[in-house]
């Protein structure tokens, strides 16, 4: 039987102390998770890839599992594709640095730099969306000014806060090397249509490089990367998987994977070494790019996690929770006069279980300050910029209310926790 929203509050403590509406920047880690790290630490704590006694080659096990779980639950990929990373920027920061250093390695003999993925020409452009999370814009905007590139933008739909395709095919074209764009956004709760734009931007330039932020993707809804068809797709382990702070990963095309030079190198990361060159590993090739001592505890627990929401929960039963959460919370702000909502309010297929809003009147950060202040138990809310500060300059809302009030869902969450919601906010709004 699948875990119950009830079951999971159960194995979330601060659920019995707060409304928890702030699953966008994080998600509080259910007891499950927690107990497999709490046993990496009491019974078997001991460094990976190193050791030969008995409770190493378990650490190994175990961290190879988690792997294991994690790729194929949340992407549908391979294990020796996804890199454990910290986070989501982390992730797109690697992708972003391969782009700009061709890879050093020994190889047949020889140590010296290989073919670049990218041979960057005059010309060239990278491709954003102006929806992205500063994690998805600024490593692009390094690279491009490294490299000579022009950067070329998407604009969103100011309505619905889509980025619709007929956009991104008029900004791409056969000079475009990358297009780095977001799955969900972190404003506007829109889902896109990446595979779409995959094709758009291959069409344009077959040899285009498309880079997906999945950080609001993975553990609310079931993902695959290979009908994606994307290059790269980077997500962070505790905001969707359920899994603890510090934990992401990154999946790459393998193809691509053995061409790209690493951001960090050195233990765990080598198959030879001389005190002139080195032999990259290859025998698992994301390892390639965790160098020194991962977080073992935290990504042990990123594997749990990926059991817990894609096996013992269920991704299409997340999914249709938090629509229909989501639902019911649209429709409550739009029966509050004062109440303005940022994206689409009426198809739900495309709207995540994330929702922006204002009041006008009130600055963003005072609702949220006045909701965990004035009500009980304490509604908990993010305010301002969301870390995307174009996104809100383009909405109009970041000079005017210092950016948007946002409550955003996971399947824990309840009708009732919604209801609590709607009637502080409509106290707020003074309806
Ligand atoms: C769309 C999007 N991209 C990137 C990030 C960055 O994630 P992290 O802070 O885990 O690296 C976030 C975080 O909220 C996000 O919502």
């Amino acid at each position: 039987m699948p875990l119950t929203p009830e079951q999971v509050r159960a194995h979330i403590p601060l659920t019995a102390k707060y409304i928890y509406l702030d699953n966008c920047a994080t998600t509080p880690v259910p007891k499950p998770v927690v107990e497999a790290m709490l046993e990496y630490f009491y019974d078997y704590c001991a460094n990976v890839e190193r050791g030969a006694y008995s409770i190493a080659s378990l650490a190994n096990e175990k961290w190879d599992l988690a792997r294991a779980k994690a790729a194929k639950l949340l992407l549908n990929c391979k294990a020796d594709e996804f890199i454990f990373t910290r986070n989501t920027t982390e992730a797109i920061c690697m992708v972003a640095y391969a782009l700009e250093h061709p890879l050093l390695d020994r190889v047949n003999g020889s140590f010296g730099e290989q073919e670049p993925i990218i041979k960057w020409e005059k010309g060239d452009n990278i491709v954003f969306s102006e929806l992205e999370h500063h994690s998805n814009m600024m490593p692009w905007i390094r690279l491009a000014r490294h490299v000579g590139a022009e950067i070329k933008v998407v604009p969103f739909n100011r309505e619905t806060g889509q980025i619709e395709p007929s956009e991104v095919e008029k900004v791409v074209d056969e000079r475009t090397k990358v297009l780095a764009i977001q799955h969900v956004s972190n404003v506007t709760g829109v889902i896109h249509p990446v595979e779409e734009f995959v094709k758009i931007a291959k069409e344009a330039n077959p040899n285009c490089l498309v880079v997906i932020d999945g950080s609001q993707g993975p553990g609310h809804m079931p993902i695959d990367v290979k009908r994606i068809g994307c290059d790269a797709y980077a997500f962070s382990g505790h905001k969707g998987p359920l899994g603890p702070q510090g934990s992401g990963g990154l999946f790459v095309r393998s193809e691509l994977l053995e061409r790209m030079e690493p951001m960090e190198i050195g233990g765990g990361t080598i198959a030879d070494v001389t005190t002139h060159d080195y032999k990259l590993r290859d025998d698992v090739l994301c390892k390639r790019w965790e160098a020194g001592t991962p977080s073992i505890a935290c990504l042990i627990g990123l594997g749990r996690a990926a059991e817990y929401v894609a096996e013992e929960i269920g991704l299409e039963r997340v999914r249709k929770r938090e629509e229909e959460l989501t639902e019911q919370f649209i429709e409550g702000l739009l029966d509050i006069p004062n109440v303005e909502i940022y994206g689409e309010t009426e198809d739900m297929s495309i709207k995540a279980g994330v929702v922006s809003f204002n009041i006008r009147g009130w600055s963003s950060h005072d609702i949220s300050m006045a909701l965990d202040n004035e009500f009980k138990p304490p509604i908990l809310v993010r305010a301002g910029h969301h870390c995307a500060i174009p996104a809100c300059r383009a909405l109009g809302v970041y000079e005017r209310y210092g950016g948007t009030v946002r409550a955003s869902f996971h399947y824990y969450n309840t009708p009732e926790e919604v209801e609590a919601a709607l009637k502080a906010i409509r106290k707020l709004a003074g309806a």
